[in-house]
């Protein structure tokens, strides 16, 4: 990234923020002592956070390859990107494809002071970073960099993986992704992740009730509300499932249905 694109925002360090407490469970180093004491008391009344943030994080790395390698997607853009956590969408896609272009978008801050290190592209390949809110997608559709790294007439994912909790309803969230789909080419690929309390309702209830003591409400939505982000689209098999049920592979970590409070699907724009 320029320099001269960055815009540092000043960092409120006393407030928990789900990148941050994202990053803290994960085992990260970017986050505060308010992340970390949001961070505790949400692994306190449900202990299998970590295990489902990894399988989240795990569906993100099969779909990449999934899309790099069995449909030759070579542009993505990711929403909600959350702290550079190796492996990143664009280390992954661009092991198959070197020349895969990543344009990264969120809305954090402290994203946006640490989005060099989601910079680092093959010489090949291509990836930018932007500020916007995804309640926003004009912003992100009509920035310089969105409009420099992806070529309007090639297929593109759009990745959303782990936000649509934080995007309410009442924001518009279907038409949110639609409009963010619109512009995109016959043969793009929409891949996200919902969070559901249908698994460990009680467990996964009182998770949002800490989320939302710290300001962040989260929206938990059924197997037939999350289908309806694809409507329109063709769903790739096996369809709207719990995460870790989406083509795990050898390597993936073996875990429990109620640990896993998020679906996952791929689909793709027909035409
Ligand atoms: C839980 S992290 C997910 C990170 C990564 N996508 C993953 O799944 O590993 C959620 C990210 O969404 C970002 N986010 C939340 N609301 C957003 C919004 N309205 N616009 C853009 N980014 C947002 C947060 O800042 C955070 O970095």
């Amino acid at each position: 990234m320029r320099e001269d694109a960055v815009t540092r925002e000043p960092l409120d360090s006393g407030t928990a923020h789900s990148a941050r407490v994202y990053d803290y469970i994960l085992g990260g180093k970017n986050h505060y002592r308010a992340d970390e004491a949001a961070g505790d008391a949400m692994v306190e009344v449900w202990p299998a956070l970590p295990v489902h943030m990894r399988a989240n994080r795990a569906f993100m790395h099969r779909a990449g390859r999934y899309l790099a390698r069995e449909k030759g997607i070579r542009q993505f853009l990711d929403i909600g990107t959350g702290l550079p956590t190796s492996p990143n969408l664009h280390e992954v896609v661009q092991e198959t494809a070197p020349d895969s272009r990543v344009v990264y978008v969120d809305n954090d801050p402290i994203v946006l002071n640490y989005a060099r290190a989601l910079l680092d592209s093959t010489p090949e390949g291509r990836t930018a970073y932007v500020h916007a809110d995804m309640r926003d997608p004009e912003a992100i559709l009509d920035s310089p960099d969105f409009r420099r790294t992806l070529d309007p007439d090639e297929p593109v994912a759009l990745t959303v993986i782990g936000i649509l909790h934080f995007i309410h309803p009442s924001d518009d969230d279907h038409g949110l992704i639609q409009r963010l789909l619109d512009p995109l080419p016959p043969g793009s690929y929409l891949a996200a992740t919902i969070g559901t309390a249908d698994f460990a309702p009680e467990e996964v209830g009182r998770v949002a009730e800490r989320y939302a003591a710290e300001g962040m409400p989260m929206v938990l939505r059924t197997h037939a509300e999350a289908t309806a982000f694809f409507d329109g689209l063709e769903l790739v098999d096996p369809g709207v499932v719990q995460v870790h049920k989406w083509r795990p592979g050898p390597d993936d970590e073996p875990v429990r249905d109620a640990d896993i409070a998020m679906y996952g699907a791929l689909a793709r724009k027909p035409g």
